[in-house]
């Protein structure tokens, strides 16, 4: 993109807002390097960056400013309703409320987002974390899992379902060389839209100064899933949207093989509810677990992050012993296209929150520095920020062993790693092919392609009769 700054421009602003220091090797940088510079320094939000600094630096976090001493738990649907599964009830208002989704899914209303910009630094696999090799026996990605969900749900509903998937700086290149190596998984060219959300330069912890990454790079990371608002703005996904007549978009993440994407249940109970927001959450199963809670405070929702959640209220318990603030934030949202565009005009609503991380950086002699502490403060949007600014905000329990499966961690850490996720998914497909009549081996891994089979009715038409399965199968189509 061209800058449109020069030297002369840059100089001065930099001086206004004290970052003249960024420019201290530019005789040393060649044209070329200038330009990319330059190109980056004009994007940079100069007034935000210093309130959010200076926010910081007060120690009053935007999260923090909610009086949660008037804290309630949320308004919710909770089980026993759940995802997939609710294909077995007999209820006829749950009936009422799946088929409200079904319609709207045979209307071609629900498009999905998938954010997919995160570094994934966790886990430590040097690739976009949607090319994880996840498939119990498959080896699929996580990005194919995820694509294969989508197929199914298309030839279900006889309609086409736009894919809009948010890479960053970090992910996008191998991304998309990835789909294109793959002929996108067989998804449609037309409904495979990906593009790169924002980034924001990292600070010096201490003094607040941009980091430089390289003599002529700021130091930039992706700026959080919460950078979804705008993107989808900013590269015409919502126009896209308007224009295929979708309605409503699933919003979810790269890290969840169980996602139960296009559950018409939760479709149905978004729609019947009018809720401009809706979000699963999954009940906590110990007061201090590393999940956002959703509570409710002065009619509006929100999610708090654990860190964040007074040791006092995370505690709390009801009569029967349950944690008083149980929803769990699953990452899963169901958002009105007009919501989105309504919010994507306002720059008000979605904070900076703020991180101290390791970043590496070259140091007054431009002398590359990789830090063994956190020395940089690092600032990401969240997605979830939006929920109080919703009209009628509606939260769903799901049972987490059927919809979450969080792979954050390498192996051998204690939970959320490929392990955990690949075990969950093979404990859910035993119980659903012994539930369609057929008869397991013990400790044999088993996957389903959702292609094979949506759900256990369906699992149960496709299998013969007496049907045996005595080694690690992957039921897909031939
Ligand atoms: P996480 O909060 O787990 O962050 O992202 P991460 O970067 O993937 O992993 P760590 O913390 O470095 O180990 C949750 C979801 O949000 C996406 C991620 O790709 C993941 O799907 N995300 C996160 C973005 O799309 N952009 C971001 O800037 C941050």
């Amino acid at each position: 993109m061209a800058s449109g700054w020069n030297e002369t421009t840059a100089r001065h602003v930099l001086q206004q807002h004290g970052q003249l220091h960024v420019l201290e090797f530019w005789d040393e940088l060649t044209a070329t390097e200038r330009h990319q510079l330059l190109a980056q320094l004009v994007e940079v939000d100069y007034a935000g960056l210093t309130a959010s600094w200076q926010t910081q630096a007060n120690a009053a976090a935007s999260a923090d400013a909610l009086d949660l001493s008037r804290a309630e738990p949320p308004p919710a649907l909770r089980l026993p309703i759940t995802t997939i599964d609710s294909s077995l009830a007999t209820d006829e208002a749950i009936t009422r409320t799946r088929r409200l989704g079904e319609q709207a899914m045979a209307r071609g209303g629900l498009g999905f987002v998938l954010v997919a910009g995160g570094q994934g630094t966790r886990l430590g696999f040097p690739h976009p974390k949607g090319m994880f090799p996840c498939g119990p026996v498959s080896q699929r990605s996580l990005f194919q899992i995820y694509v294969d969900r989508l197929l199914a749900l298309r030839r279900r509903y006889g309609v086409s379902i736009p894919l809009y998937l948010m890479t960053s700086p970090a992910t996008h290149d191998e991304t998309v060389e990835f789909f294109r190596r793959h002929r996108n998984f067989n998804y449609p060219e037309s409904d495979v839209m990906i593009f790169c959300q924002g980034t924001m330069p990292s600070l010096d912890i201490v003094t607040g100064r941009l980091l430089l990454a390289e003599k002529h790079a700021l130091a930039l990371s992706p700026n959080g899933h919460g950078g979804t608002l705008e993107a989808l703005q900013r590269y015409g996904c919502l126009e896209d949207m308007r224009a295929r007549r979708v309605e409503h978009l699933w919003y979810f993440q790269v890290d969840n093989p169980l996602v139960p994407l296009g559950d018409p249940f939760f479709l149905g109970a978004h729609l019947q509810a009018q809720s401009e927001m809706t979000t699963q959450v999954g009940a906590k199963r110990d007061p201090a677990e590393r999940v956002g809670n959703v509570i409710a405070l002065d009619g509006r929702l929100h999610v708090v992050e654990y860190t964040e959640l007074p040791e006092t209220l995370a505690q709390q318990r009801d009569v029967d012993g349950s944690l008083r603030y149980w929803a769990g934030n699953l990452a899963v949202h169901l958002f009105e296209r007009t919501f989105l565009e309504r919010m994507s005009g306002r720059s008000d609503v979605l904070p900076y929150h703020l991180a101290r991380k390791k970043v590496e950086y070259r140091n007054q002699r431009g002398e590359r520095m990789v830090p063994e502490a956190p020395n940089a403060i690092k600032f990401e949007k969240f997605i979830f920020d939006l929920m109080p600014h919703a009209a009628r905000p509606l939260v769903v329990e799901v049972d987490l062993q059927v919809a979450f499966a969080p792979i954050k961690n390498a192996d051998g850490a204690d939970r959320d790693t490929p392990q955990s996720a690949r075990e969950a998914m093979v404990s859910l497909h035993r119980r659903w092919l012994e539930e369609a009549g057929a008869q397991l081996a013990p400790d044999i891994l088993v996957e389903i392609d959702p292609q094979f089979a949506w759900d256990v009715t369906e699992l149960a038409q496709k299998l013969p009769p007496a049907t045996r399965v005595l080694r690690d199968t992957f039921f897909t189509l031939k």
